[in-house]
């Protein structure tokens, strides 16, 4: 699969209407940029987004693209939800949607810390594997002690977790981790929601439906997935920093792009893309050379002086 991937949230809900001609729009500029990897979830509009890569997988049959989708929050999140009549419901809907047999790989969607520590839940996801519904599962977690735990996992083929800049957490523990285990890593919200394309400023609005508004201070889902928990106007100060660290050539969603896929452990990066633009910029950053290390250290310290006390004990 791709370094670079697409992350596709943007195309069901929570960042505004988007068309359906922009949303395949999207995805054709990723794949002909040479995207194989497509993150989705059956949650994002509601299976708006699966249908939309579904169409588009049929238009694009035989390029060997793969799709990641996630499951458990079409129900409350409550541990007993997890069951294995639920996940083939679930999965069969997936499939529907996606239009395929199987599933390349399903991914537990953040899912309330106990479910890492219940072994019916993972013994309900190798019966998936068994069934055919998917070829594999992973999961997407909220914190490094909830990846840790499923890295243990034998079955677990996947974690996504939020990897940026703005997120050094995952390189203590978890990213060296899952390498030693062979476990992947997709790295979500890598531009901190575009905080680290540097084009924003203090006085920068979003729509009213975009959770940049209305999810900062977490009341809708986790506040790490908002601005990668960082409050906005230091994010916005760190990220003007951060822009002047990028090499000629390349712009400063580029340059935290490169940043994520060099880190040892990381299998993909997903950033989600609004246009075709972004899609086909985001990634022409598999092709540019590594960073300097005078720059991962400008990086290290950006986090430690402008950042690490807001987010590091938290995720
Ligand atoms: N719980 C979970 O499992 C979970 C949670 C969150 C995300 N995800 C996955 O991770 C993916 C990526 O995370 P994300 O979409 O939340 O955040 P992100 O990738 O950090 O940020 C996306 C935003 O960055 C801006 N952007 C993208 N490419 C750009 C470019 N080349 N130049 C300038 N700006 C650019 C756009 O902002 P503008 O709209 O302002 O242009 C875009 O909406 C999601 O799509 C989803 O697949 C999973």
């Amino acid at each position: 699969m791709s370094v670079v991937g697409l992350g596709t949230w943007q195309l069901g809900a929570d960042w505004g209407v988007v068309l359906e001609d922009d949303a395949l729009a999207v995805l054709d500029a990723a794949a002909d940029a040479g995207v194989t990897f497509f993150d989705t979830a059956d949650v994002y509009g509601d299976g708006r987004s699966e249908q939309l890569i579904g169409r588009f997988l049929k238009s694009r049959q035989g390029e060997g693209l793969m799709v990641a989708t996630k499951l458990g929050r079409r129900l409350p999140q409550l541990p007993e939800n997890y069951t294995l009549a639920n996940f083939r419901e679930w999965t069969d809907r997936s499939r529907r949607n996606l239009g395929v047999d199987r599933l390349d790989l399903v991914q537990l969607h953040c899912p309330p810390t106990a479910v890492y520590s219940s072994d019916e839940v993972f013994d309900a996801l190798d019966t998936l594997v068994e069934e055919g519904r998917t070829a594999a599962y992973g999961v997407s977690v909220e914190t490094c002690a909830e990846a840790l735990t499923a890295i243990a996992r034998p079955g677990v083929a996947s974690v996504q977790i939020i990897l940026n800049p703005f997120r050094l957490k995952p390189l203590d523990e978890v990213l060296p981790a899952a390498e030693k285990a062979g476990v992947g890593i997709i790295a979500r919200v890598p531009l901190a929601s575009g905080l680290l394309s540097g084009k924003y400023t203090k006085e920068t609005l979003f729509g009213a439906d975009d959770h940049r508004t209305y999810n900062r201070d977490g009341s809708a889902f986790d506040q790490g997935e908002t601005f990668s928990g960082v409050d906005f106007v230091t994010g916005v100060e760190a990220a003007d920093e951060f822009a002047r660290l990028a090499p000629p050539g390349a712009t400063s969603a580029q340059t935290a792009l490169r940043w994520i896929v060099q880190q040892p452990g990381v299998t993909t990066v997903i950033p989600g893309a609004r246009s075709p633009e972004q899609a086909r910029a985001n990634a022409e950053t598999a092709a540019l050379p590594p960073l300097s290390p005078q720059t991962l250290h400008a990086v290290q310290d950006i986090y430690d002086r402008r950042l690490r006390a807001q987010v590091h004990s938290r995720w």
